[in-house]
């Protein structure tokens, strides 16, 4: 049994950011960093293999963390979920059951697992509250990755009742940011519209065509303020029941889309195709728990994506395909 004691962590401790080349765990890396944090560990895909399980069990003996963020998942747009289902839900279930295991057995003191708003039903009434886990089906589309991530939350839960540790869970909304998937295949709509629109104005493109009606309203958290608030859970969250993070607003995709053709210089037509499907109408995240905890974003949609096209412009022979 471990008591949990609000408070900084030690900067001098070690620290496992699992997943630590990723969108989410490369900002969180960054902040940990900008943080003072002094022994921290990360080890790529090719070097650690996190559905291995005796080499995840080695590695954590090893290093002995005090404290672990799970950000390593197998993510992928709506195409790529619904295409190899298997492979995210085993993948996923993998990755989670072998670290959170060898977490345990290394008696970590504080685990933060990350999940995504996809958890929620498709049809949960907006905004959502994360006591709507479990209270109606899922979206299809990615219900096999939505799985392993609800089983994840079960974890840590199971975790803080049989070994008392006073391990969290957090669920973010769409983020974006520095170190995004920009790729045609993978990428989800923010980066998609960048590269799409920073190609547009680039060859002087007379109109641009978009899926959909564009009134869809999503909410899109810059990945900064993410590893911001995982930072702030960890020093000042404790509970079973995971937390929804984000910004606690909306946009429309058409408002996106004309925030991404500012930022881009883009200065073409902006065209919608209607026969396209818009998806579910709305999907925000109820943030007033994350609010209660004390904390709060930062960043606002238009900084945050000029932020990243600047990333993205100096990063194109560098960029995941
Ligand atoms: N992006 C979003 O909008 C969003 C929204 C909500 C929640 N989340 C959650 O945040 C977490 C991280 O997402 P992300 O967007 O940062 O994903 P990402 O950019 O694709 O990064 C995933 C990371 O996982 C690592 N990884 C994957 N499979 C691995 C394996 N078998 N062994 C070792 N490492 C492995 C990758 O390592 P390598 O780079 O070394 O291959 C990569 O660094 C996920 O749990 C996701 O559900 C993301």
């Amino acid at each position: 049994m471990t008591a949990f004691a609000p408070g900084p962590l030690d900067r001098d401790a070690a620290f496992y950011v699992a997943g630590h080349r990723g969108l989410v765990g490369s900002a969180i890396w960054r902040k940990l960093e900008s943080e003072g944090f002094t022994n921290l560990h990360g080890q790529t895909s090719g070097e650690l293999d996190l559905k291995d399980r005796s080499a995840v069990f080695e590695y954590l003996a090893r290093i002995k963390p005090r404290y672990v963020v799970l950000a390593a998942a197998k993510v992928g747009g709506i195409m790529a979920n619904n295409t190899y289902p298997v492979d995210f839900l085993t993948e996923n279930l993998q990755i989670q059951v072998n670290v959170l295991d060898a977490a345990r057995e290394q008696n970590v003191e504080r685990v933060l697992f990350l999940g995504s708003s996809c958890i929620y039903p498709k049809f949960a009434s907006q905004p959502i509250r994360e006591d709507s886990l479990l209270t109606g089906h899922l979206e299809p589309t990615n219900d096999a990755y939505a799985i392993a991530k609800i089983a994840g939350i079960m974890h840590v839960q199971a975790v803080r009742r049989q070994y008392g540790l006073p391990w969290i869970s957090a669920m973010p909304t769409n983020l974006y940011g520095p170190g995004d998937n920009f790729s045609p295949e993978g990428s989800h709509v923010l980066p998609a519209l960048i590269r799409r629109y920073d190609e547009a104005a680039r060859d002087e493109v007379g109109s641009v065509t978009n899926w959909g009606t564009g009134s869809p309203r999503r909410e899109f958290l810059h990945v900064d303020d993410m590893a911001e608030a995982c930072l702030h859970l960890l020093e000042n969250y404790d509970g079973p029941d995971q937390v929804n993070v984000g910004t606690g607003s909306d946009v429309t995709i058409r408002e996106l889309a004309e925030t991404v053709a500012e930022a881009v210089g883009y200065e073409g037509k902006m065209e919608w195709d209607t026969s396209k499907p818009d998806g579910t109408p709305q999907k925000l995240l109820d943030v007033s728990k994350l609010a209660k905890a004390g904390w709060t974003a930062r960043i606002s949609l238009e900084e945050g994506v000029r932020n990243t096209v600047d990333w993205y412009r100096a990063h194109q022979t560098s960029l995941r395909v």
